[in-house]
């Protein structure tokens, strides 16, 4: 049923074979809402006393360590952390050899209040001119209460370099939350892209936002000191909280989450992008004006001229709220940005926008809505092999909860979707070739539920246009199309 033209990968394809026959089994059609239901874990934040949020032993130890890239193009890092008891250093010393530390960088420390909490003291330390593909170790704190850990750097910028990024979403601090960090660290992902809101911090009041940002902090440092995270603003990071007497957006998300926004010729963190690997990668704010004019727009006209397939293939686009969602919730609420942005997209051949905000997976068709005026009535969504495929992968598993209900009947543009919590993967293999997943908890198993192979829009045309063609026919012989 799946032609392949060379077929090095029997196994995978094998797996894709399999989930196309279950699928069309059960449903019959190519568009599908899965019926899974799990037993629900209660939707409630981890106690702060659980060892989910240890806080690290010794006099001013540091903690919520977490490094993000920080440079357009992979040569840098930068390393976050969080001292409590006094400033301390900011100094972080690094080499490629364990406990050998050749190198050294300085930081900076900041501190913040929020109502009246007062925040420890966050370091941030550019470390820069790093080798590519290679093992760093790190180390930070001063006498006995310093820590260690290391990264690996992304091979150079080459438009064949095989990298595998994961994609989390809405994840906040919960049991659920911790199942999917767990699966996504056994997944081999390098990289995380996090597509917004990230602890959840406001759904508490006076000192415990600053509290909750700090257990967070230490949550996802398991995997977050180790690997970079690609950060996203959400709306759970706006802290829009004038009861308790803060009105500056993004405070608390501002002083804790550095981006390297000024790399990308970027006037604010909350937007920016990076080049990784084989990918460019662009981080948008849904949550900061966009319109025509504004910075973040003006921005994003001249960095898509940056963008440069021959070096970087794979042209990926991070939001929070979803520019296609057939979920009750959040409904139509990226249509704004979607007014603006999506005919640039689709100009510029994206291949993938990932997003989250709705607590559920779901997985669009390469369609597009870029006809309508004010006057021609055109408003359908229309299948566009020029247009990204949108994913909502919303579902990290934090207090709200899943969003369970769909539009019923599931839309044409609508490929895939369920209501469970998960993360996803997408491995790149080379220019034209990369094989996608998203992985269902499943109450403790990791689950690859959906799979897809995703040809690259700029480099793979020619061999998509084939292969839509014979898939087009196969769709009306069987009614099933899993290609994208
Ligand atoms: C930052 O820390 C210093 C030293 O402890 C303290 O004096 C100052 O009030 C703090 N600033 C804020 C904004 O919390
Ligand atoms: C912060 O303010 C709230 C509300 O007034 C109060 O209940 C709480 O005890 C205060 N906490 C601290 C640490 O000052
Ligand atoms: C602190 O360091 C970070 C990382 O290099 C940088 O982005 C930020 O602008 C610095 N802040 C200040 C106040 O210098
Ligand atoms: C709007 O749509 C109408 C009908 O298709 C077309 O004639 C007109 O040129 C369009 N206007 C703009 C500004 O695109
Ligand atoms: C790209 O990767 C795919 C999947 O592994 C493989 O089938 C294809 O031959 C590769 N293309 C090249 C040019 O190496
Ligand atoms: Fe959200």
């Amino acid at each position: 049923m799946l032609v392949t033209s060379g077929g090095q990968f029997p196994s995978f394809h094998f797996l894709i074979i399999l989930f196309i026959i279950v699928t069309t089994v059960r449903s019959g059609s190519a568009r599908i809402t899965s019926t899974f239901t799990r037993s629900e874990w209660p939707s409630t934040d981890i106690p702060l006393d659980n060892e989910a949020f240890a806080i690290p032993k010794g006099h001013n130890a540091p903690q919520q360590v977490h490094i993000t890239q920080g440079d357009y193009d992979g040569k840098a890092v930068i390393i976050t952390w969080v001292t409590t008891d006094e400033p301390g250093s900011s100094k972080v010393l690094y080499g490629t050899l364990e406990k050998k530390y050749d190198f050294s960088a300085e930081g900076n420390v900041t501190n913040y209040t929020f109502s009246n909490y007062s925040s420890g003291y966050i370091h941030h330390c550019l470390v820069h001119g790093l080798e590519p593909d290679t093992k760093y170790y790190y180390k930070i704190g001063d006498g006995g209460s310093s820590r260690e850990f290391w990264f690996q750097t992304p091979p150079k910028i080459d438009p064949d370099t095989s990298y595998t990024f994961g994609i989390i979403g809405d994840l906040g601090q919960t049991y659920n939350s911790l199942s999917t960090l767990e699966h996504y660290m056994q997944s081999g992902a390098q990289t995380v892209l996090f597509v917004g809101d990230l602890s959840y911090a406001d759904r508490y009041e006076f000192n415990d936002v600053g509290v909750r940002w700090d257990s967070w902090g230490r949550f996802v440092e398991r995997s977050a000191a180790y690997q970079p995270w690609i950060w996203t603003a959400g709306n759970h990071e706006v802290e829009y909280m004038p009861n308790m007497g803060e009105v500056l957006p993004f405070k608390s998300y501002l002083h804790r989450y550095a981006t390297p926004y000024m790399a990308s010729q970027s006037s604010n963190p909350l937007w920016y992008a990076v080049r990784r690997a084989s990918a460019h990668i662009i981080v948008l704010s849904s949550y900061s004006p966009f319109v025509k004019y504004t910075p973040q727009w003006k921005w994003l006209r001249e960095e898509l001229k940056r963008v440069d397939r021959e070096k970087t293939p794979w042209l990926i686009v991070l939001m929070h709220a979803p520019m296609y969602s057939s979920n009750v919730a959040h409904y139509m609420e990226g249509e704004s940005m979607r007014a603006v942005f999506e005919s640039w997209f689709v100009h510029a051949k994206v291949d993938l926008i990932f997003a989250g905000h709705v607590h559920a997976y779901e997985r669009s068709y390469r369609i597009s809505n870029i006809h309508y005026n004010i006057t021609n009535g055109d408003r359908y969504p229309i299948p566009d092999k020029s247009a990204p495929v949108y994913i909502t992968v919303g579902d990290g598993g934090n207090q709200e909860g899943l969003a369970g209900r769909f539009v019923d009947p599931q839309p044409e543009y609508s490929s895939f979707r369920e209501a469970s919590y998960g993360h996803s993967t997408l491995e790149i293999k080379n220019r034209t070739h990369a094989f996608y997943h998203w992985n269902r908890n499943d109450d403790g198993k990791k689950v690859p539920t959906d799979s897809v192979v995703f040809y690259n829009q700029y480099w793979a045309r020619n061999l998509q246009r084939r292969r839509l063609k014979r898939n087009h026919i196969r769709t009306i012989e069987r009614g099933t199309a899993t290609f994208c």
